[in-house]
């Protein structure tokens, strides 16, 4: 320690007396000042107008620490990848939050202090302050036109999803402080149609309980005392000695979901299990009761209460049951009912697993049983186990609360943790799938859920076009046996192919552009599809293909890098037509774009 101390003061020494004082930074005219100090320590204070302090980002340099402090009380500490021999993009540091007034009546207390970030590092250089939250934003070829992403950072699970009020509400795990994973927040978007969403910033936001790891909203019913809707979530804290503590916390919105209020007598639910998350309450109505199941190791428990307060703990679920090749994480468990007079009533437990999918990292399994409101009884044998979705960027899928219609709406988070961190996008990461809305099937005795895209994807279907587009949907009828090869004039394609013999459908992308920054990525992709198909229905948007059977028996979604977009379908076996989607982009947080 004292020999590291030694040498950053080295450094400090190579700078002038008066710019290791006094470093004013970013683009001459910003009028930050930085004070260098030994241990790689340095103190920026802020002028006095600008809310947002934009954090220059070099995504291969280490993390450093960087610190509000306000009246000499630390207000918030995040992991900043901060820039040390080039810019690779701009984060934003919003100050406001930690202000009760005007910045221009506190630069006097407020000081943002820089840890293990070496002094003559550019971030000091580069470092801006102003008010334009559009500040410096990237118009990436890889952001996906109709699938939701955040417009900076990086984002994983779905999180608290619920409608209420003809707004569908998403939240996710959600990193304002740079495009890999790290310093979980909730972020927060809403739509009232599914595609267009808009950005609401961030809803829970770390505290001393720790960072904001998965969860789930309700919305209110008598039996929520306080708020209209209730998120519980996973505080996930490292302690100094190693290691991570996971308690489950509940907080109150008293509208509708734009800002939550934490309860005081957090955390309502501790074990002693390591992995012990993402808590997915809901109100049963069987049993007039709350019930909740999360993830612990590689089961899921379930429990009940009568406030979301106390919580008594029910039963266990998953030894010896499907897939174990990873730990579960993000479970989800509600009834489905179909057919005439919905007379099939099953219940569905929805359970992700990392790693142990079907072609390696990250996948969504599930069970089909029934649930008296203490205990889930799965019907098929435990050796059997099914996927929702035989791509391989589908996971931490998890369902819309409350959704109308008695429709069950899903949204998955569209990477694979084998290489999301990788992925070829810069100052954001990772999208999520269209939505789906589930039923049920059967096929040979056994019953399965069927996956479609929402109806919503049908409303934005444009008018038909001759050649694929960077954003569009396909419609093949296939024959017994058909390919489909898209392709651009760089050589790179995909291929996909149904074998109405052997019932499966394949994805290959091995040749579909960039695959090279991961080993992990380069695959083929297959799914059984329960008797024959006649319909495909393709979703193609920039950097991803979701393949779906019209009837619901499969789907499949791949990401895929082409260096431009494919625009070239051929059909063996099979005819296709090309549909343009009807996309505004007034306020979307995906479309609305950059400079
Ligand atoms: C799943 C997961 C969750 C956890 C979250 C942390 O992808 O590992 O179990 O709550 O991500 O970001």
């Amino acid at each position: 320690m004292m020999k590291r101390c030694l040498m950053t003061m080295v450094a400090v020494m190579t700078l002038t007396v008066a710019e290791a004082q006094r470093l004013r930074v970013g683009d001459g005219t910003s009028g930050m000042v930085v004070t260098p100090q030994a241990c790689e320590q340095s103190i920026v204070t802020p002028k006095d107008t600008g809310r947002y302090l934009w954090l220059p980002i070099e995504e291969k340099a280490p993390e450093g620490k960087v610190q509000v402090i306000v009246g000499g009380i630390l207000q918030m500490e995040q992991n900043v990848r901060m820039a040390r021999e080039k810019v690779d993009y701009y984060v934003a540091l919003d100050l406001q939050p930690y202000l009760s007034g005007k910045i221009a009546e506190h630069t006097n207390a407020l000081r943002v202090c820089v840890q293990n970030v070496p002094t003559g590092s550019v971030c000091f250089k580069e470092m801006v302050q102003n008010d334009d939250a559009d500040f410096a934003l990237i118009d990436e070829k890889y952001r996906p036109m109709y699938h939701h992403t955040p417009k900076r950072g990086w984002m994983n699970d779905p999180n608290g999803m619920f409608y209420k009020d003809g707004v569908w509400n998403l939240y996710y795990q959600y990193n304002p402080y740079g495009s890999m994973w790290g310093n979980m927040h909730w972020g927060h978007s809403t739509s009232t149609d599914l595609i267009h969403w808009k950005d609401e910033g961030v809803a829970l936001a770390p505290d001393v309980w720790g960072t904001m790891f998965s969860g789930s909203c309700v919305v209110r019913t008598q039996s929520i005392q306080n708020g209209d809707v209730v998120a519980m979530y996973t505080a996930s804290r490292p302690t100094p000695f190693g290691g991570d503590v996971q308690s489950q916390c509940i907080a109150f919105s008293n509208d509708g979901g734009k800002t939550f209020t934490k309860y005081e007598g957090n955390p309502v639910l501790t074990a002693e299990d390591k992995d012990f998350r993402d808590p997915r309450p809901f109100w049963n109505e069987d049993i007039k009761t709350w019930n909740l199941i999360l993830a612990a190791g590689q089961e899921m428990r379930i429990y009940s209460s009568k406030d979301l307060k106390s919580w008594k703990y029910e039963s266990s679920f998953g030894k010896e049951y499907g897939n174990h090749g990873g730990v579960w994480e993000c479970p989800d468990l509600f009834e489905l009912r179909n057919g005439e007079n919905e007379k099939m009533r099953k219940w569905v437990l929805i359970c992700n697993i990392n790693p142990g999918g079907p072609f390696g990292g990250s996948a969504t399994q599930y069970f089909v049983g029934q649930f008296d409101g203490h205990k889930f009884t799965c019907e098929s044998k435990p050796e059997i186990t099914k996927w929702l979705d035989y791509g391989k960027d589908h996971y931490a899928t998890v369902s819309f609360y409350n959704a109308p219609d008695n429709r069950r709406t899903v949204l998955a988070w569209m990477s694979n943790w084998q290489y999301a961190n990788q992925v070829p996008t810069k100052q954001f990461r990772s999208a999520n799938s269209i939505a789906r809305d589930l039923g049920l099937f059967e096929c040979k005795g056994e019953t399965y859920v069927s996956v479609v895209p929402s109806k919503e994807m049908l409303a934005v279907r444009g008018a038909k076009v001759k050649q694929p587009t960077e954003a569009c949907e396909i419609i093949i009828d296939v024959k017994k046996q058909a390919e489909i090869v898209l392709s651009n004039a760089k050589g790179e394609q995909v291929t996909m192919k149904y074998d109405g013999l052997k019932q499966t459908f394949t994805m290959d992308r091995t040749k579909s552009g960039d695959v090279s920054f991961s080993d992990a990525f380069p695959c083929v992709t297959e799914a059984p599809t329960y008797g024959t198909i006649k319909q495909l229905r393709l979703f193609i948007d920039r950097c991803s293909i979701e393949a779906f059977d019209a009837d619901g028996k499969m789907a499949m979604t791949n990401l895929v890098f082409p260096s431009e977009p494919y625009n070239n379908i051929k059909v063996k076996n099979g005819k296709f037509t090309v549909y343009g989607l009807q996309l505004t982009d007034n306020m979307s947080v995906n479309s609305v774009q950059t400079k």
